[in-house]
């Protein structure tokens, strides 16, 4: 009994692959659900004589490489479309026709790692390595010419004595019992173990050190930090003034900017049009730009500031005739070239918003010197609006 208690299973050997295809046909046959058949090479017919069904590691990797795919293609059109979007080559956020590469990759990826790292880890039992029958004279018979069968203790209908019977009867030779290994415990906290995983990994870090800063040391790429240029606001004798930084060649146009054809003339001939339309839009930006660039000098409503008030230079009205009288060319003129006292405000200013402040000027003018039919369209606005805003 005691001997039956440690029992693992029943081995026997066989000389031929096809004794060993009948062996494992009776053996099934006979109702036995747990045993094994080893052979030195694969053996053809084996699976269907065991009746094994079909491996269920498919399922794993059909399993796993769904889930990376899923996984990967939400994940590319996270990054893309949600967490960070930006556009790239004026393709929409979503491109998914460049996730599919990467799908599959990933795909492949997840299926073939959960495949191997199922195979090793449920149906092979790793990490664990021993097995009863590693330490038998079977496994090495078995390992080099002869093809084996064993049949389990844990079998339902196992007994010893009618299994030996007949695996003999199958003309099974050298019959083993394979007991139980004795289990051996190997604590991983003990600290001898502890003080050798520290002593290897000092040793193993020191080494790697000494190795690659001090016996292997290669001055890195650095072709980048050492270029023979000059940086921005440097010195340099190359240059006969000294400065580094360069300016543009004379008379150098940027791209698609046309160039103020009447630089520098205090009265130009023939002044530029205005290429804007007196929107209100337009108008409101006019007088935002007014009340920023212009107020300070000539008031808010462009009537001039006194000597008095202690502006310098006290800019004069604009609703003298003379400027009424001038072209929005002109204005724009005196805007980007300055006028005597009045600096130039081509570079705080852009163009556009230069137009937009003389529109602006126009209606400022306009509202002093109105004419009969501004008053009727007023009265007609406060009829809509309901208001009475001029009497
Ligand atoms: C730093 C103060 C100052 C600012 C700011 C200023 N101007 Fe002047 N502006 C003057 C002075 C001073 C004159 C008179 C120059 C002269 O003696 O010819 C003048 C003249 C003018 C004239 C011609 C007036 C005339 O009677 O000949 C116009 C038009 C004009 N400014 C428009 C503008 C506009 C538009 C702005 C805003 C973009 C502006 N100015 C900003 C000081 C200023």
């Amino acid at each position: 009994m005691s001997e039956n208690k440690n029992l693992n299973s029943v081995a026997a050997l066989f000389d031929t692959p096809n004794k060993i295809i009948n062996a494992a046909k009776k053996v099934k046959e006979a109702g036995y659900t747990k045993f094994d058949v080893n052979t030195p090479y694969p053996v053809h017919g084996m699976d269907k004589a065991m009746g094994l069904g079909q491996s269920k590691i498919g399922y794993v990797t059909l399993f796993f490489g769904f889930a990376g795919a899923i996984f990967i293609f939400l994940f590319m059109g996270w990054t893309m479309a949600i967490n960070y979007p930006y556009i790239v080559g004026g393709k929409p956020l979503f491109p998914f026709q460049a996730f599919i590469p990467i799908t599959f990759e990933v795909t492949v990826l997840c299926g073939s790692i959960a495949t191997v790292v199922g195979m090793l880890a449920v149906f092979f039992n790793l990490p664990f390595l021993n097995h009863p029958i590693h330490d038998s004279n079977y496994i090495k018979e078995v390992s080099i010419d002869k093809f084996g069968v064993v049949i389990e203790a844990q079998d339902p209908i196992f007994e010893r004595d009618k299994v030996t019977e007949f695996l003999k009867s199958l003309g099974g030779e050298k019959i083993e019992y394979i007991n139980e290994p004795e289990k051996e415990e190997f604590k991983i906290l003990q600290p001898k173990f502890i003080l050798f995983l520290v002593v290897v990994a000092a040793l193993t870090s020191f080494g790697t050190f000494i190795t690659l800063n001090k016996l292997m040391y290669v001055v890195p790429f650095n072709w980048m930090d050492n270029q023979r240029k000059s940086n921005p606001q440097s010195e340099t004798n190359f240059f006969y003034d000294g400065y580094a930084m360069r300016t543009p060649v004379v008379g150098t146009v940027a791209k698609e900017f046309m160039p103020y054809p009447y630089q520098g003339q205090a009265q130009p001939e023939v002044p530029l049009a205005n290429p804007t339309l007196p929107t209100e839009q337009l108008l409101k930006m006019g007088q935002e730009k007014f009340l920023t660039f212009c107020s300070p000098c000539h008031g808010n409503y462009a009537q001039g500031v006194s000597r008095l008030k202690g502006q310098f230079p006290p800019g004069p009205t604009l609703h003298s005739a003379k400027i009424i009288g001038y072209s929005d060319g002109m204005i724009y003129n005196i805007i980007t070239n300055g006028q005597n006292a009045m600096p130039s405000y081509a570079y705080q200013i852009p163009r556009e918003q230069r137009w937009a402040i003389i529109d602006y000027i126009r209606v400022l003018q306009r509202a002093q010197n109105p004419n009969p039919s501004d008053f009727q369209a007023i009265k007609e606005l406060n009829k809509e609006s309901g208001k009475n805003a001029v009497n």
